[in-house]
């Protein structure tokens, strides 16, 4: 029987390949199974040879009401249904629990038996459970995994915080069912950007000095990178335009590499219409005026050279101004090292965008750069929302939410 729950229209018939990986987590897949069939979700599962000692293929087939697989090289599955199309006939392919080393396999490409080829040959959304002792999932080798997995798309739930079976105490322990559901159905839900163009800055600009020198800033790219990738997963069309960062183009984003401001501004005008502009981006301020065509040489006894500045182009404000193609919400960043709301609320003003999301950069923040932001999100004369502390990829989601209700409210959704 199948039983309609609150929040889950978007997922009723939806196909979700579960790989079972081994860990004594499994013995809650039989549960999030059974949960899973509840929302209406079509489960197809696939165990490895460990996960097989947590829990039998038979009961996950019984309780899926479909045949577990889990042999890469078995002849009868082969001629059945091609390893392939089981990760191409899903939506979305689930790990649970995932142990370290699928992860370890995952973040390398490794594909040594069922459960990791499948993970290599999809191209479809993969969410991960983690599950494992809290040393585990401490240890740098895990950390990097984790980072490299993110980095290529892999959504996270969990670990939670907690006893592990193994005695010890901490994250490890594997979401609980219901909560890897939420997670699902977040995937799988409908997208509530589906139809809308975005426009995002990110990273830093150079602006050179002579051929080898440049002007540049310590940004990273991590907040406008999260904000390109998280509007995508709502279903926007999202173009972004990044400076010189050392991260890997979010999936399913149209990426422009630029160097310079008015490189900047020339992909970002290229790339309009758009319903919404979010610029992340630490545009520099000013450039050398003139770049020299050759490397300046230190000469003996002269005078250190003296770079005169120009001024760069305002992209934001520019966006803000515009009279034609004007994008309905126009969204900035303040970076600031003190008297954070007051400064971002002059810098709203004059740059004329909707919103402002101010945030404190100052010397032992670790904003710039790091994993972590806090925000106060301005959205007109009075109103200051202060957010708690976060990763990024949440400051990012959040603001998508944000994004998708005021774009609803506008369009009478
Ligand atoms: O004036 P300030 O650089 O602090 O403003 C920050 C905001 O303006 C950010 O959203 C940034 O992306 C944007 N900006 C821009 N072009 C510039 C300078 C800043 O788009 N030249």
């Amino acid at each position: 029987m199948h039983v309609e729950r609150p929040g889950i229209a978007g997922q009723m018939g939806k196909r979700v390949l579960l790989i079972v990986t081994g860990g004594i987590a499994a013995c809650k897949v039989p549960e999030l199974i059974r949960r899973g069939r509840e929302r209406g979700l079509a489960l197809r599962c696939v165990l490895t040879r460990a996960a097989t000692q947590f829990v039998t293929p038979l009961t996950v087939a019984s309780l899926a009401g479909e045949k577990a697989y889990t042999d890469l090289f078995s002849l009868t599955d082969e001629a059945e249904m091609g390893h392939i199309r089981l990760s191409r006939e899903a939506d979305l392919l689930v790990v649970a629990p995932a142990t370290a080393d699928i992860l370890a396999k995952m973040a390398n490409g490794l594909a040594d038996d069922l459960a990791s080829t499948l993970l290599l040959a999809t191209d479809k959304p993969v969410l991960v459970a983690p599950a494992m002792n809290p040393r585990m999932w401490a240890h740098p080798a895990t950390r990097r995994n984790v980072e490299r997995l993110a980095a290529d798309g892999v959504r996270f739930v969990g670990p939670e915080e907690g006893d592990v079976a193994c005695g010890e105490t901490g994250p490890g322990r594997m979401a609980e069912p219901e909560t890897i559901l939420e997670a699902v159905a977040a995937m799988l839900g409908p997208k509530p950007l589906a139809g809308l163009r975005a426009l995002v800055t990110s990273g830093p600009t150079h602006e050179p000095i002579d051929p080898v020198r440049y002007v540049a800033n310590r940004s990273s790219g991590r907040q406008g990178h999260a904000v390109a990738r998280a509007l995508a997963e709502a279903g926007a069309d999202v173009t972004l335009v990044t400076g010189p960062v050392a991260l890997s183009d979010p999936p399913g984003v149209t990426t422009v590499h630029v160097v310079t401001a008015r490189e900047m501004l020339e992909a970002c005008e290229k790339a309009l219409p758009v319903d919404v502009a979010v610029c992340a981006a630490a545009v520099c301020d000013w450039r050398p005026a003139r770049p020299a065509p050759d490397k300046i040489k230190k000469a003996e006894g002269a005078a250190a050279p003296v770079l005169e500045l120009a001024e760069n182009p305002d992209i934001l404000c520019g966006l803000a101004r515009r009279e034609r193609a004007r994008p309905r919400l126009v969204i900035g960043f303040a970076a600031e090292t003190e008297a954070l709301v007051a400064h971002a609320r002059e810098k709203r003003r004059r740059k004329g965008c909707d919103w402002i999301l101010a945030n404190d950069v100052g010397a032992g923040t670790g904003v710039l750069g790091g994993d972590r932001n806090r925000i106060v999100l301005l959205r007109d004369e009075e109103d200051a929302e202060s957010w708690p502390e976060m990763d990024k990829r949440e400051v990012a989601r959040r603001l998508v939410a944000e994004i998708a209700r005021a774009l609803a409210r506008e369009d009478g959704r």
